[in-house]
């Protein structure tokens, strides 16, 4: 898709559209409060301002939304690069940030979390803070009855749930280190990072629902947890009511830990640089990276970024459709709204299910005023019709936001009209899960253009370098780079210091040390807006995920009758990529679409149902470098019907020829 994403995006550079927020929105944003407060007559002077003063922008954002024990001595430390620190000496934690300094402002009764479960016939619940305060309290105690402490890893493998969140609260209140796994992730996917952290306790669900039907997930945790020494217990929650296998020597039931225990419990006092959490991601390679995040960072900036660009106020009702087994769930679902005090719609299921009015009915009922999804959902939506939101009453909506993958044109202008009457801006948010926050965003007073994600955010000086170092012209592309640190920065890879320097920070160390490469690509137009192109390393976005094409091949060729497989995207109309597998068969196995199907089948066991491949292609050959790496590139033009470029590299050029053209 190389040449089609440069032809896209030159259109998307000629875009003329300009949507100008409405008056009385920028005027009082909270973001714009700020920089009146601060003299600045323009954003873009703003912007300027908090770049070049990056380190004394941080320290006001710190010392505004976080609440200290100790109060740092330092805002940043590079004396370690590419190891940052920040605000070293400070004491903190990010559940009392939370939580409990609301509790102690009185402010308990507020509802955290209106929670919807997708079963339509069952009742909607509010958690408010003091509920959950007290649960994580008694959930905390339980996990310290089993031993746990500070630094151990906690591996949590649950569904959508306000339980979910508050296991990870849990974790952070003592100083343990949670590590989410999508539920939607194979029991294989889940037992290869929980063997990674060596966790020694897993928090599970009995099930959880798809399409209004209980399924299982426990015997997936027992399955993965098989034969890992370093999992004492496994934590369960009572979701469905299904019957569950059961290890009374491992086994325990949340409900039962929590019962008995006191509903008080002494918050750890943290170094901010004490870890909050591990979530993998995919890389290059294949095996998945446990990117680290330090409880310091974790208490600034998902709240500052999500009071700015979405401007949340004391009764705006903010919904994140992120699951919280993704980073988007833990800076937007979890901490960053928890952190500001705000109240959350929690929806457990499918934007389908029971029909595909089922989100629209929620913002209806609940008043949404600011929606946040990803393109890959409002594309679904959007091929469904106008006549689905046409049923409901949005005008609550004032603020709508997107990420994962660009938001195409047609897509964003759909979104705009259908979702919010053309009213609201979209905030369309570039970030990851190693940036922990927004990095590249419009804010509520930003003329937005379709398509772009705007500029860099306050704080942030990221710009985009050609591969020697140098700051590109407006106009043309290359890599995204961040040349200073931010406070919720990825901290390190658990266990893995020479990945970590090779994918971030080796590119542009000889030249300019300290820069971190984002792995996408961008271009900027001559206003100076943003276009992402996509990644720059062999990752596939597949609705919004990433996922990597090693990984797929890795598990294609552990079938038995596999030998060797290529795995590339196809740009797919919802999902923005589709898998698509090539397959050379082992001698004497002969291709049949009954095979097709069960390598299919066989990712979906071994990955999880995100990796199937849409299509599974089999092949004799697939053209390869001298020193026998698949040239993916070259199977990929080659199937799309776009040039081959330069094969002269290829050991086999005759292979090309044997692709064929999907
Ligand atoms: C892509 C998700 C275009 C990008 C928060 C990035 C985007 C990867 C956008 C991170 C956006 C995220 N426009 N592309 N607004 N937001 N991406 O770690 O390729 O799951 O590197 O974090 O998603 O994915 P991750």
């Amino acid at each position: 898709m190389a040449e089609g994403k440069t032809g896209t995006t030159k259109v998307l550079m000629e875009e003329t559209r300009i949507f100008e927020p409405p008056k009385a929105l920028a005027e009082n944003c909270n973001a714009w409060q700020w920089a009146k407060k601060k003299g600045f007559k323009t954003e873009k002077e703003m912007r300027a301002w908090c770049g070049e003063h990056y380190l004394e922008f941080w320290d006001e954002m710190a010392k505004t939304y976080a609440d200290w024990y100790k109060p740092y001595t330092k805002v940043m430390d590079d004396s370690g690069m590419p190891y940052f620190k920040w605000f070293t000496g400070g004491k903190v934690n990010v559940f009392y940030n939370a939580i409990e300094r609301h509790i102690k402002a009185g402010k308990g009764a507020k509802v955290a979390y209106h929670f919807i479960p997708e079963p339509t016939d069952q009742a909607e619940k509010d958690y408010t803070y003091q509920e959950i305060y007290e649960t994580v309290n008694k959930l905390a105690n339980g996990l310290k009855s089993l031993g746990v402490v500070k630094g151990d890893r906690v591996s949590i493998y649950m569904p959508m749930l306000p339980e979910t969140v508050m296991a990870m609260l849990a974790c952070a209140k003592i100083g343990a280190i949670h590590s989410l796994v999508f539920s939607g992730f194979s029991s294989k996917g889940f037992g290869d990072r929980v063997d990674d952290c060596q966790a020694k306790v897993v928090f599970t669900s009995d099930g959880f629902y798809r399409r209004g039907k209980p399924m299982p997930l426990k015997p997936q945790a027992d399955e993965a947890t098989k034969g890992i020494q370093s999992v004492k217990n496994v934590i369960v929650l009572k979701r469905t009511g299904i019957e569950v296998p059961w290890n009374d020597a491992k086994d325990v039931w949340f409900h039962e830990l929590i019962k008995g225990q006191s509903a008080e419990c002494k918050t750890e006092e943290l170094d901010a640089e004490d870890r909050l959490f591990i979530l993998y991601t995919s890389g290059t390679t294949g095996k998945p990276k446990g990117i680290e995040h330090a409880h310091g960072g974790y208490c600034v900036t998902p709240a500052q970024t999500l009071h700015w660009v979405f401007d949340l106020k004391e009764n705006d009702v903010w919904w994140c459709t992120a699951d919280v087994g993704w980073i988007t769930g833990h800076s937007y679902v979890a901490y960053g709204p928890l952190c500001l005090g705000a109240t959350t719609i929690m929806y457990e299921g499918s934007p389908d299910f029971p029909d595909f009015g089922r989100w629209y009915k929620i913002i209806q009922e609940q008043k949404v005023t600011v929606f946040y999804t990803a393109p890959t959902a409002v594309r679904m939506l959007m091929k469904q019709g106008e006549e689905w939101p046409a049923k409901y009453d949005l005008s609550s909506i004032r603020l709508l936001g997107s990420v994962g993958e660009p938001l195409n044109p047609e897509a964003y202008i759909w979104y705009r009209k259908n979702f919010a009457y053309d009213k609201a801006p979209i905030m369309d948010t570039w970030w990851q899960t190693e940036t922990g926050c927004f990095v590249i965003s419009p804010l509520p007073m930003t003329p937005c253009k379709p398509g772009s994600v705007a500029y860099p955010l306050p704080g942030f000086n990221t710009t985009i370098y050609d591969e020697e170092g140098n700051e590109v012209p407006l106009g043309e592309g290359g890599n995204i780079v961040n040349p200073t640190p931010w406070p919720s920065m990825l901290r390190a890879f658990y266990k893995d210091e020479v990945r970590y320097k090779k994918e971030y920070w080796d590119m542009y160390w000889k030249v300019k040390p300290g820069t971190y490469l984002a792995g996408d690509k961008a271009t900027r137009d001559k206003d100076g807006y943003w276009f992402v192109q996509g990644r720059i390393d062999d990752v596939l976005s597949v609705a919004g995920h990433r996922i990597a094409n090693a990984e797929v091949e890795s598990s294609l060729v552990a079938h038995k009758d596999v030998s060797e497989a290529a795995v590339i995207g196809k740009p797919d109309e919802i999902k923005g990529e589709a898998i698509i597998a090539f397959v050379i068969l082992k001698k004497d196995v002969k291709p049949s679409d009954d095979l097709a199907k069960e390598l299919k089948t066989h990712v979906r066991t071994t990955m999880g149902p995100l990796a199937i491949p849409a299509g599974v292609y089999f092949v004799d050959d697939l053209p390869k470098t001298r020193s026998g790496k698949i040239m993916r590139r070259v199977v990929k033009a080659k199937a799309l019907g776009n040039p081959t470029g330069d094969t002269s590299a290829l050991a086999n050029p005759e292979a090309v020829d044997g692709i064929p053209l999907i």
